[in-house]
């Protein structure tokens, strides 16, 4: 079997959910608490295990390769200012894991970003993050993925439940439990099923765990749902030449492109901070019992 080395992020769409804000900044990069999206992202892969990101990006994201690169005078100015804790910081973001970036000349969709990096990866099963979901868990989600993969030794999407009437939003899994915990056997996948067109509820969140062929799939995929090139049309042709498992993942997933997902993961992550929390469940209880008495 394998082993999973490199995971995928694409990061070049344009981000319209969050326009004005992302006019000349990537979304990627809007900050949650105390870092960018992306570094919750890139530090999920991280911890489980992988030695090698791959960016998709696209003009006007250079300031994701930025961040996670070397920055000389930075360095230079806060060793001659004797900040040292923040220098350490800033050299644990640059260092975290090696990270090469691919250019998608046009936002094509998910799965044109995914088969950009067909070069890079190989023939090798690798992971893909979106660049702005994000999972909160006790074990990384992408390492209960590698967990399950090397049970199963097949490609696997993460899904959570969602209300039936929010499918339509979500590229949609059928398929049936397994005897292995949070596991299913694909049969089918919808890309944002209209309603009354499927009646299961397993939404496909932004992680997955994908065996090399995909990319002859997405080489063949025709546009799909919207014009643009759909991972889950790549996907559905994968599940019926291979086969594919979808993960239940344990955790809690934001979608932080979505304004109100990135308030909530911004709350949520603050309210367990080691020295924000506290002051900002008092400011939240304070908003919240004035609210209620007027
Ligand atoms: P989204 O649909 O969430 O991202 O794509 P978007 O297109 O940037 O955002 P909106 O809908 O206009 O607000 C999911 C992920 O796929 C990447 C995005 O950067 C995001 O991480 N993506 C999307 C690409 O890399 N290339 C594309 O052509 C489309």
């Amino acid at each position: 079997m394998k082993k999973i080395r490199k995971a995928v992020i694409p990061v070049a769409g344009l981000g319209t959910r969050f326009l004005p804000a992302t006019k000349a900044i990537p979304k990627e990069m809007l900050t949650i608490v105390d870092r960018p999206t992306i570094q919750y992202i890139v530090e999920e892969v991280v911890a489980s295990g992988i030695e090698e990101v791959i960016l998709i990006t696209s003009e006007g994201k250079s300031a994701i390769e930025n961040h996670f690169d070397y920055n000389y005078e930075l360095d230079t100015i806060l060793k001659e200012k004797k900040k040292d804790a923040l220098r350490k910081e800033l050299a644990q973001t640059s260092s975290l894991i090696d990270v090469v970036s691919v250019r998608q000349k046009e936002p094509l969709g998910l799965g044109h970003a995914i088969w950009m990096a067909r070069k890079v990866v190989g023939e090798e099963p690798f992971l893909v993050l979106l660049g702005d979901d994000l999972v909160r868990s006790q074990t990384p989600c992408c390492r209960q993925m590698i967990d399950l993969y090397e049970q199963v030794n097949e490609s696997i999407v993460a899904i959570q439940h969602v209300p039936m009437d929010q499918t339509y939003q979500y590229g949609i899994v059928e398929g049936e439990k397994t005897h292995l915990d949070r596991t299913y056997k694909v049969e089918r996948m919808v890309e944002k099923p209209a309603p009354g067109t499927s009646n299961s509820d397993m939404a496909i969140i932004g992680r997955y765990l994908l065996m090399p062929e995909v990319f002859a799939a997405l080489g063949k995929t025709n546009p799909g749902h919207g014009g643009e090139i759909q991972l889950t049309d790549a996907l559905q042709s994968l599940t019926a030449q291979r086969g594919m498992y979808a993960y239940e993942f344990e955790g809690k997933r934001y979608d932080a492109g979505d304004k109100l997902g990135y308030l909530k993961a911004i709350i949520d992550i603050a309210m367990d901070h080691p020295t924000l929390g506290e002051p900002l469940r008092d400011h939240i209880t304070s908003v919240c019992t004035c609210d209620k008495h007027g």
